[in-house]
């Protein structure tokens, strides 16, 4: 593999667009070394920037998938509204990856709804996808089409959609896939808020109001491996209330049920709540390695 050329910002050759699977094939195929993926849905800012840098760091090439996946817009959301910026995406990666796919959903699904889709089962009702029914079945569809596509040998996703992540790792691993998922550390603040464009909407109080989430993975992090003081922790944030809780909770990153006493291994932490009306996630992962 190359030496990523410093913080992976150096710009090297220019990127090419291809919009149809022949060109993708075609583009593919000329690639010798290893290849990353980064699969988005556009409109793209510095958290995808951050995936890109990764995955320059990992491979020889990288291909950036931009496609606003209807299957995972459910009746009423905002799949028609949801931004587009093809020109401005262009420009921010331009010699950062190889190759941008662009694909027309016609090109995507010939057939819409496909006949045949992955269903995401039990983990896609839970959590983020109890208010959204369907989402992570058309996440996990489609991500298993790009992946097929771009045939990378690896794709780097955030941690910060930890539930996509950890269903996504499950997608690989139940379809034995061949690739590897790597997944890309949260981006913080100094303060330790988790960087998110949503963070624009809070006053100065509500930044502050929203550290709440950051301290409390500070905390369960702290317990040290111990499972009851990793639910402490998180159950004492809860009655503190000091922002409007959805959850916070300690889950077996396989299955994404709350783990047991007798669990040991690695926890996933994933956090949700609302300050100032706006939803706010958090997520870490903790070692657990005793009661
Ligand atoms: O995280 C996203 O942007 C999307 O859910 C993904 C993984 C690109 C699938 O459409």
């Amino acid at each position: 593999m190359t030496t990523p050329p410093g913080a992976g910002q150096t710009r090297g050759t220019a990127t090419r667009l291809v919009t149809t699977k022949a060109e993708l094939r075609e583009q593919r195929a000329a690639m010798e070394g290893a290849v990353a993926a980064v699969l988005t849905m556009g409109s793209l800012h510095s958290g995808h920037l951050a995936l890109v840098r990764r995955a320059r760091e990992l491979a020889d090439h990288v291909i950036l998938s931009v496609f606003v996946n209807p299957l995972q817009f459910g009746p009423g959301e905002d799949y028609e509204a949801y931004p587009r910026d093809l020109e401005g995406d262009l420009a921010l990666v331009d010699g950062l990856v190889d190759v941008v796919f662009a694909p027309s959903a016609e090109e995507m699904y010939p057939v819409l709804p496909p006949t045949v889709s992955v269903s995401a089962g039990h983990a896609g009702t839970i959590l983020e996808g109890a208010a959204r029914p369907g989402h992570f079945d058309g996440v996990v569809t489609v991500v298993a089409k790009l992946l097929r596509l771009i045939d990378p040998h690896l794709s780097v996703f955030g941690r910060k959609d930890a539930q996509q992540l950890a269903i996504i790792q499950r997608l690989v691993a139940d379809l034995d896939l061949p690739v590897r998922i790597e997944p890309v550390e949260i981006e913080r603040e100094e303060t330790g808020l988790a960087r998110s464009s949503r963070n624009v909407y809070l006053s100065d109080q509500g930044r502050a109001q929203a550290l709440a989430l950051s301290r409390t993975l500070e905390s369960a992090l702290a317990a040290a491996g111990s499972v009851s003081g990793i639910r402490a922790a998180l159950r004492a944030a809860l009655e503190r209330a000091e922002i409007d809780w959805d959850y916070a909770l300690a889950l077996d990153p396989a299955t994404l049920e709350e783990i047991g006493s007798d669990y040991r291994g690695e926890v996933l932490l994933v956090l949700a709540g609302r300050v100032e009306g706006t939803r706010l996630l958090d997520a870490a992962v903790a070692v657990a390695t005793g009661a």
